[in-house]
Order: C-alpha cells, then structure tokens, then sequence
C-alpha cells in the first residue's frame, strides 16, 4: 500500500462504532406507484455482471450525434473514459430538444429574495434564444472557442444557467466559482484554470440586502495576474438591465456590460458545437489536504448521462415535475442537480436567489405553494436551521412533496425526523444523497421507490455503484462489524472526474493510490477509488457517512481545507503559525475554530483577532468565518514540530485531550484549555455532550 502524501497516517479505520439502529420507513404507496423505478428488475439490470454496459441506460436518455463505439475504455487506467468515439452537445440536450418539442413549457423559474419582486417563469423557447444570443457575444465578442476555459463568478440568478449553456454550446469549459467565495478565492481559481475571461454580474439580495459582487470582480483580476494570468475582458450581467446598481466603476475597455453588448447579437443563432463525449465540460474546484484547489474536470457524456440517468431514478425527475433544489449553482450540487440533470430530462427547476429563511422560516414553504413545487431537494444545515426557527411552519401551507432530499453532511435521526413528518407531511419519499464534487453525481442513496428509508443512513451504492470499506492495510471491513474504515468505489462510473486540471499526479495521488496494487494495471477492479469518507456499512448493507478524515472541514455542507484556512490567517503579517479546527455545531453541522500564535513583540487583543477574521474573508469568503480565534502563546507540537491539531480540536469541542506526554511541549496544553475554555463558558458557548462518533472525529483531528 503506498502511502499518498495528502492521505492521513492513521484513519478512522478500526474504531468501534456503536449507534442505535434505526428504523425502516416504507416509501409511501402513492409515490411507489408513480416512480420512474418502481420496478426491482432495475437492480438487476445494473447488476455488476452488468457493468459497464449497465450505464448506456443513462445514456440513452440523450441525444447523440454520434453513438460511442466503446462504453468504458480503461486503457490509461485511472483516467477512465465513458462512451468513447460518442459526440454530442449538452446545451443541445438540455435546450434545444425540448424547445422543439413544447417551446412554451417553462424550464426555469427564477424566485427572487424579495417576496414583493416579480418572480420570473423562462420557457425552453426563451431560453433556447437567451442562450443562443450570448453563445454568440462570447463567440464573437469574447473570442472563446472550444476548449477555452472561461470562469464564473455568478450567484443564483437565470443568467448563471444561460452563461454555462452557453458555454456548453460552444465547448468552452466554464469554471464556475461559489458566488460567496471573495475575489481573491476567485482569482486563485482564474488563474489556476487558465482563464481570460471571468464572467460576473453587479449584485444579488441575501438576507435582505443587495451586496456589492462586481467589487469581487477587481480583487479577482487583480489577484490572478499576481498569479500570472492576465484577464482582458469581465463581463458583467447586471440583475436589473441598464441599471448598474454597484458602487464599484467599471475598467474601461476591459469590463462590459451584457446588457450594452448583447444587443448586438439579438436573434443571432449558434450551431450548437457537436463534441467528443471525452471532452470536458466544466472544472469545478474543491478543497483538499494541500492549499492549492483541486479543479474537478467533468466530461460531456459521461458525466451528463449520469446526471440525467440519476436525476431520473433517484430524484424521481418526470417532464412535468417542479423540481426546486435550494443548493447554489456555484457548487456541484447545483450544477448536477440544478442545471444539468433537472433540463437535460426536459422538466422545470427553480431557483431561489436568497437565503431559505428569508423574510422568516416559512419562505420555502409559501415559495412551494405558489408554484406547485413537488420535489425539493437541501441540505441538512438548513433543514435543521428551518426547524429551529420555525419547527411548524410547514404545516400551515398548501403544499405536496413526493420527494425530498438532503445532501452534502450527516443527517441526525431526529432532524431527519423532522423533515420527514413536517416538511414531507409523512408523505415524501426522502433520499439522503451521498457524493462529492469529484464523483459528478451520487453515489450512495436509496432508490425513493424500491427501497426503504432509514434516518442516518445514506442507504445502499447507488445503481451501478459498487462501494467497499477498507481498513488501513487494505482489508475490506466486513459489513455489520460495527466498524468503521475508509470507504471507496470499486469500479468506475460516467459522472465520475477525469482527472484533476492540471495536476494529474495529484488525481492519482488523492483518489487511486492508496489501494492500488499495480500501477501498471489495466484493469478497473484494481483501482478502487478513495473517497476520504469514514463510514460503516450495517448488515442490510446499507452505509452510514460519518465524514471526511483529511483535512477537510465541512461547515454547513461546504468543504473548507485547513491548509487553505492557515494560509489565510498567514497572511496577516503578525500571525507566526496557525491551526484550524472544527467545533461541533447544531446548526452548520461543523465550524471552524483558529489558534494562532503571534511573532515576537506582538500583543494579542481583539483588533488581531479581528485581522484574521478579516484575512480569511478575504482570501475564502464570509462562509469560511471562523467561530472563534484564539492567540495562544505557542501551539502544542509534536517533537518533530507539528502542531497537534487534535488536541487543540478536543479543547475546543470541551473534549478530552488524550495523552500529551509525547509532545515536544506538553506543558503549555492546559494554559491553552483554561483560556478557551473560561472564554466559551462566559459567552455561554458550551457544546452538547458529543456523541461517540463526533468524539471519535474530534480526537482523530489531523490524525497524529
Ligand atoms: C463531502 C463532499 C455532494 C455534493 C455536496 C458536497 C460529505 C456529502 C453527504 C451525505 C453524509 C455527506 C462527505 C463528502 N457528504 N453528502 N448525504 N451524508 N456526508 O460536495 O463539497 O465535494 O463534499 O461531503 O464527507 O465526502 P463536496
């Protein structure tokens, strides 16, 4: 087994887990009767005697122009390549067939944060024109051509949907960046992907106040010639056409308002680029051990047949279904089950451009009613955020879910509970979604109409999926043995990323060495891939998710690296080291603590406290906010003078710090201890007692 530099030395393999088995929850009848798979004779046809030809299922569901030669060619093993010698167009296939087929059925509705404001329905037609009229301006005006990757920095609003369309259109490989994220994260990006073009627009409403985005804009370009990439046009849409409402002024000859410029290509049409199902369709960043991100590169086939193949059985996706998934089109959610699996089966989505309890916690549910919404799909942060503020709101509207899904973290039991008998009315099927921005779609789910439910538990490998639980050394955890290890995917799969932009040792590294044997192997059952989850698989073989064991944070579904939260609060020039933790929290499922220790002549007060805080806004953005910074006067370090994060971890999760003895500077943990822990006693911020696998997480923090 090679040890991978980004994976930990010691896992979470091997702990015992005890946790109370849950009960089953049948689907409902009336669901079942009405589900695309409500037949078991699915399971069987994606059995894996049936692997790989299983997924031209999902294929099928697309209009090629070409049909693949080869399903799965595995000859550059890892690098897998699905429906080889296949071309076709993804903006074709979430466009323009279902414009030619009902012109007038509406495939967007967009729900703006302010209730007064008007909300917008965009039929296939509209859209079909939209997308073809800025095709053109990027064609013609911004000189981009297949291939050309071209970053986004959109927030939730139409125009994010028509940019990458358009880009499909045409092949250029749009880098779509979190519209929260801060310039500088956005320039990073730009300049790791290579792009010339950063498309943008002046501003959105979030919890009721529209922001300044088009600032973000400057800082990004600013920060990616500092990277050494130039970028010569921006392209700015603005939410209200022909009103500019940010204060930040445009950079002449360099920033160009859509609205000024489209006018020019109105009614212009764009033959829509027939591509390889091997070219790419998108890069979407995420965080890993090391503070360079990671840029998952997706591929147009495959990964648009498995987006479409999931949203069908999985989502329950049917042409005349209002689907909303409340996730941002600036993560992958958004872009699989948003954008690119609910347009390419031909049904309408709905996105909602502020934040779910906005003006209070019934929003989401007067938003369902107004437009028949029938399947809706969050996160549990913000399920358990809609219970605590408004635990019987759902109850008060017209509405009817027949299925539900949440996506991105664990799931309690009992916030699980929740959604199923208010939110869902005891009605909906739900699936709890298990995946990653790397696998392009899910991975582990129940199928809403064949299998049952059980709160906690993703349920079983997805259709086609074949997921297996190492140990360390390699052997595979038997299902029902209460242990946990390292979950991994034995075979490959359409949605899954063809490689890491730019990096491809890092894609080997990351996700295939691990548990590979021979690397000259061309075979797929030799490369399992690793997810980087801990998880444990009962005896029904359904898997319970416990969460990442690198050094990734996942605060409110949002993957945040510690290495890249370091690296911000190294930036303030007083900060001599840093070290960034988790704390267990009710709402965000986790958040993000810092310890840093200051140079030489420096006081700690809460002016620095504040610069750290700042310097993390700036280098990630406002989701990245950490709970707390703590200035301690030297952080607790092994001998070989690494910080022990997990031992600051159970400090601030009021956990027990294990044994010390070893450190290189034991003394100095209980001082640490007394400061933060009298601190969070006096703001009144104590945990709950942790349960056994969240203490499990917390003391294996950084894993030394
Ligand atoms: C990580 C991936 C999946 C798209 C959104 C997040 C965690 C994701 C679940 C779930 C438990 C989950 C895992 C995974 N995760 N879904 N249903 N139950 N944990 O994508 O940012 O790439 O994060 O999110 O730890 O590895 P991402």
């Amino acid at each position: 087994m090679t040890e991978s530099s980004e994976t930990p030395e010691v896992s979470e393999s091997q702990i015992a887990v005890h946790w109370r088995e849950e009960e089953y929850y049948p689907p409902p009848e009336k669901f079942v009767a009405q589900a695309n798979a409500n037949d078991p004779a699915i399971l069987e046809r994606f059995s894996e005697d049936n692997f790989p030809d299983c997924f031209t299922e999902y294929a099928d569901l697309l209009t090629w122009d070409k049909p693949w030669d080869t399903v799965l060619d595995t000859s550059a093993a890892p690098f897998w390549k699905w429906f080889v010698g296949g071309k076709l167009n993804a903006c074709y296939n979430c466009v323009d067939r279902h414009a030619a087929a009902n012109p007038d059925k509406t495939a967007v509705i967009w729900v703006p944060e302010l209730e007064d404001d008007e909300t917008l329905h965009i039929s296939y037609g509209d859209l079909l024109r939209q997308v073809n009229e800025f095709a053109a301006l990027l064609r013609d005006f911004a000189g981009l051509k297949a291939g050309d990757r071209v970053t986004l920095h959109m927030p939730m609003m139409p125009e994010a949907v028509v940019t990458m369309l358009a880009c499909a259109r045409l092949g250029v490989i749009h880098s779509q960046v979190f519209g929260g994220f801060s310039g500088n994260a956005c320039g990073t990006r730009i300049a790791d992907s290579g792009s010339r073009v950063l498309i943008t627009m002046d501003g959105y409403y979030r919890a009721g106040s529209m922001g300044d985005h088009k600032v973000k804009a400057d800082e990004a370009v600013a920060e990616a010639k500092r990277q050494g990439q130039d970028v010569d046009k921006v392209l700015v849409w603005r939410r209200k056409p022909g009103e500019y409402q940010s204060p930040t002024p445009m950079v002449d000859g360099r920033d160009f308002f859509v609205d000024e410029v489209i006018g020019k290509y109105a009614g212009q049409d764009v033959a829509p680029v027939s591509l390889d199902a091997t070219d790419s369709l998108f890069l979407m960043y995420t965080s890993g051990t090391t503070g360079r991100p990671k840029g998952a590169q997706h591929s147009i086939g495959g990964y648009l047949s498995y987006v479409a193949g999931t949203s069908k059985y999985y989502q329950d996706i049917h042409p005349d279904d209002v689907y909303w998934c409340l996730a941002d089109i600036g993560w992958i959610t958004g872009h699989s089950y948003i954008v690119y699996g609910p347009l390419a089966l031909g049904t309408t989505t709905v996105i909602y451009e502020g934040v779910p309890n906005y003006p209070d916690g019934g929003r989401p549910w007067r938003v369902a009613e107004k437009l028949g919404v029938n399947i809706f799909h969050t996160s549990p942060t913000s399920i358990r955020m809609l219970r605590k503020v408004a635990p019987d709101e759902p109850f008060k509207y017209n509405y009817h879910f027949k299925t539900m899904t949440t996506v991105g973290e664990p799931i309690e039991p009992e916030v699980w509970r929740w959604y199923y008998n208010v939110v869902g009315k005891g009605q909906a099927a739900i699936t709890d979604t298990w995946w990653q921005t790397e696998t392009g779609g899910f991975l582990g789910s129940t199928l809403p109409g064949l299998q049952p439910m059980k709160p906690g538990s993703c349920g079983p490998g997805a259709l086609g999926i074949f997921p297996v639980i190492y140990d360390e050394d390699g052997n595979e955890v038997p299902k029902g043995s209460n242990k946990a290890g390292n979950i991994c995917i034995r075979n490959p799969w359409p949605g899954i990323m063809q490689t890491v932009w730019g990096q491809p040792e890092r894609f080997l590294d990351v996700y295939y060495r691990k548990y590979n044997t021979d690397p000259d192997s061309k075979d797929w059952h030799d490369w399992p891939y690793f997810c980087g989850d801990g998880a444990l698989q009962s005896d029904d073989g359904y898997f319970r998710i416990l969460g990442r064991i690198d050094d990734v944070i996942n605060v409110a579904g949002h993957r945040l690296g510690t290495k890249e939260l370091e690296s911000a609060a190294l930036t303030v020039p007083e900060v001599a080291e840093a070290a960034a933790v988790p704390v267990i929290d009710d709402i965000r499922g986790r958040m993000v603590e810092m310890y840093v220790s200051l140079k030489p002549g420096f006081e700690p007060g809460p002016e620095m406290e504040s610069k750290v805080v700042a310097a993390i806004e700036t280098e990630i953005g406002k989701i990245a906010r950490p709970k707390n910074v703590w200035i301690v006067p030297d952080m607790p370090k092994t001998r070989s003078g690494k910080i022990m994060r997990r031992v600051i971890a159970s400090v601030s999760n009021f956990a027990d710090v294990g044994d010390v003895t070893t450190l290189a500077n034991p003394e100095i943990v209980d001082g640490i201890r007394q400061h933060v822990q009298r601190a969070k006693v006096a703001k009144g911020d104590m945990p709950r007692e942790l349960t056994e696998t969240e203490l499990a997480e917390i003391q294996a923090f950084g894993n030394e």
